[in-house]
């Protein structure tokens, strides 16, 4: 398809925006992968709605931007996921409060709580070797209110920032924790479900120059644990004062579901959330893939 009839509109405040014409249906073209790529480093998150693409449909579109993810990779606990979902391919990854794609999960089952960690501010996979770039959803089952996705735009967040906190955190490294979400939300011990990862903790900085658009980006996730070389206390006061400034409302972007709807973000200048609905009554099931930032 030709790149000229493609349409982009804003639809966040200062990022997002909705993209039509794009031919999803067999892979993009070099083409269309560019122009995608290039909306992605412009807007940060970009809905195609209603495309109802088929998981191989998505990970094909996908592979045209870059290696896939295995989710499973890294923890016995990644891998307890895959139990009862209705997609298999280890490409693809299913939000979901559904066993095999039907009935509410157990209140007990494990994925229920990653479902949980999901709605703390975060970029994905910060806390593996390989981060996530990109990540896509379709959504399959939606609920009738509530479970929106929101975003925020860590980009323009750190132009807001005030020449002083500019200048205190430049050059600050933090420490991304596969188990630091779990930690704080109490799952890592017995009574919590003793969630127990293999992957050793990664150094990213906080401010990160966006390869794509050249911006400076605040990288403060909720998996950032602390701060190398300052006091545990001082670095998360500091990376609970940043994630706010990232997450102000004059910076975030929502997105309301409907079936069919294909969502892709660059978690390098993004953080996102899950927002809560009525999980042990109404069905919500979306599918997920992920590229890898490499080059
Ligand atoms: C994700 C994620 C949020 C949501 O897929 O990485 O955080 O709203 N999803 O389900
Ligand atoms: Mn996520």
């Amino acid at each position: 398809m030709d790149t000229e009839t493609l349409d982009i509109r804003q639809v966040g405040p200062t990022f997002a925006a909705e993209l039509r014409g794009l031919d999803t249906a067999n892979g993009l073209s070099a083409r269309d992968a560019a122009a995608l790529v290039g909306a992605l480093d412009r807007f940060g998150v970009v809905v195609l709605p209603k495309q109802s693409l088929t998981p191989p449909q998505q990970i094909a579109l996908c592979e045209s931007l870059g290696p896939l993810e295995n989710s499973d990779d890294g923890s016995p606990s990644f891998k307890e996921l895959r139990r009862n979902l209705q997609f298999k391919d280890p490409r693809l990854s299913e939000i979901s409060n559904l066993a095999q794609g039907e009935g509410i999960l157990d209140k007990e089952d494990v994925r229920r709580l990653f479902l949980v960690a999901n709605q703390l501010w975060h970029s994905d996979s910060t806390f593996r070797p390989i981060r996530a770039r990109y990540t896509s959803l379709t959504a399959v089952k939606v609920p009738a209110s509530g479970g929106d996705t929101e975003f925020a735009d860590a980009a323009s967040a750190y132009d807001a920032l005030s020449a002083d906190d500019k200048a205190d955190i430049e050059g600050l490294v933090g420490i991304h924790s596969p188990t630091h979400v779990m930690d704080v939300m109490g799952a890592t011990g017995p009574d919590g479900g003793g969630f127990v990862s293999t992957l050793t903790p990664q150094r990213r900085p906080i401010v990160e120059v966006h390869a794509g658009s050249g911006r400076k980006v605040l990288n403060v996730p909720s998996h950032c644990s602390h701060i190398e070389g300052m006091s545990i206390p001082e670095g998360r006061a500091l990376l609970t004062y940043l994630r706010e400034q990232a997450t102000l409302p004059a910076f975030r972007y929502r997105h309301k579901w409907s079936p069919g709807d294909f969502v892709i973000w660059d978690n390098r200048s993004t953080l996102h959330r899950a927002c809560r609905f009525q999980e042990r009554k109404e069905a919500r099931q979306l599918v997920r893939s992920v590229v890898q930032d490499v080059h």
